[in-house]
């Protein structure tokens, strides 16, 4: 299969290309195209046989469940059998924007949908060429991020292409994304929110809204957690193909230990990449300074390490931030990517 690349105007989305992929939605074909988190692969959330072929061409299991992304509130009537008002109200703040919800699903939405489940995963994502498919298309589309399963998830449609390429017929090329890591997931089903993956919207914001949250054990760092209210949390993701290394401690710490690890890797023979916080010379093979600022370190955290994947890194070592607002979306990333976790205290 050819894939296309559609160039298109992120904030004035040219008509007739919208109108274009909108026609492969409803036709049952899939179309990666940007939000304002990750890149998306959608396919019409209600036709059984389209949304099959997004689980084919990202070679997702089977049991991990999709993302419905809607272009209006009311829309959402239609996917879950009941809104809560603790789901009207959070709707009401923070759609459109990059915030899942978890509903008990209505019997409008196919079960390979939602991986088996009988509850359904919603968002209004508020990139302006996602809307616009949405609103074309007149379907709500399923949609996971565009990657090869386990692979970083897509910033930009180059990386897309890198995944898919071959895989699907059309990728709407919209520019980088600006969040840069996934929607926050909350699960509304019981009386407290569950907290299933930290993301765009912070907990922080969150508690504002709806007072008491729960943060699901697996997010705190407990492994053996038995019971997955998510199944995505079981699998290995955002690993880039080097070895990801943690460093946690004092700044001070940070720097003293990613100078010695990069020496003694590179003695090794090692090829070498740094994401750091702290600045210093290193004398990596390659090194992205990403400095205190959170929103910069999510918008750019994928791109590097897939940049560095490109250049053939063997060893990335990370520097961590504190689990705070977006921190704990980035450091929930990290801690996926990374095999081995170093801690100095
Ligand atoms: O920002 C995002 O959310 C991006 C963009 C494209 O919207 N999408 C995305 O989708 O990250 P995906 O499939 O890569 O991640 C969806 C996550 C998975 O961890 C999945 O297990 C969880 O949401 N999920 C989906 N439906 C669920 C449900 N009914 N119950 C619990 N978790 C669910
Ligand atoms: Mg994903």
């Amino acid at each position: 299969m050819r894939t296309e690349t559609l160039k298109t105007n992120p904030k004035k989305p040219e008509p007739a290309k919208i109108r274009k992929a909108a026609r492969l939605i409803r036709s049952g074909g899939l179309v990666a195209f940007p939000t304002e988190t990750v890149y998306g692969l959608g396919a019409d959330a209600l036709n059984a046989d389209a949304v099959k072929k997004i689980f084919v061409a990202k070679g997702r299991p089977s049991d991990n469940p999709l993302i419905i992304h809607i272009c209006n509130k009311e829309d959402l009537g239609t996917l879950a059998s009941n809104i809560t008002p603790m789901a009207k109200k959070v709707i009401d703040r923070f759609w459109p924007g990059p915030l899942t919800i978890v509903l008990k699903k209505s019997r409008s939405v196919p079960k390979i949908t939602t991986g088996g489940l009988d509850t359904v995963a919603v968002r209004m994502p508020k990139n302006k060429i996602a809307q616009e498919l949405i609103r074309d298309a007149g379907v709500p589309i399923a949609a996971p991020s565009a990657n090869y399963s386990g692979r970083p998830s897509p910033t930009a449609a180059e990386h897309v292409l890198e995944d898919m390429r071959g895989r699907i017929g059309l990728i709407i090329d919209g520019g980088r994304t600006k969040v840069g890591i996934e929607s926050t997931v909350i699960d509304l089903t019981s009386d407290i929110p569950l907290l299933l993956r930290p993301g765009g919207v912070t907990v922080e914001e969150l508690k504002k809204v709806i007072g008491r949250i729960r943060i699901h054990p697996v997010i705190r760092g407990k492994r053996s957690e038995s019971v997955h209210r998510s199944p995505g949390m079981k699998y290995r993701h955002y690993s880039p193909d080097a070895q990801v290394i943690l460093i946690e401690g004092t700044k001070a710490k940070m720097r003293k230990k990613t100078a010695y690890l990069v020496r003694d890797l590179r003695k090794r023979q090692k090829r070498v990449g740094v994401i750091a916080i702290v600045k210093a010379e290193y004398g990596a093979d390659m090194e992205r300074f990403v400095g205190a600022d959170k929103e910069r370190f999510a918008a750019v955290l994928f791109r590097t390490l897939r940049e560095f994947d490109s250049k053939k890194a063997d060893v990335i070592l990370v520097q961590a931030i504190p689990k705070k607002g977006l921190g704990l979306g980035i450091m929930n990333r990290l801690e996926k990517a990374a095999a081995k976790k170093v801690r100095i205290r």
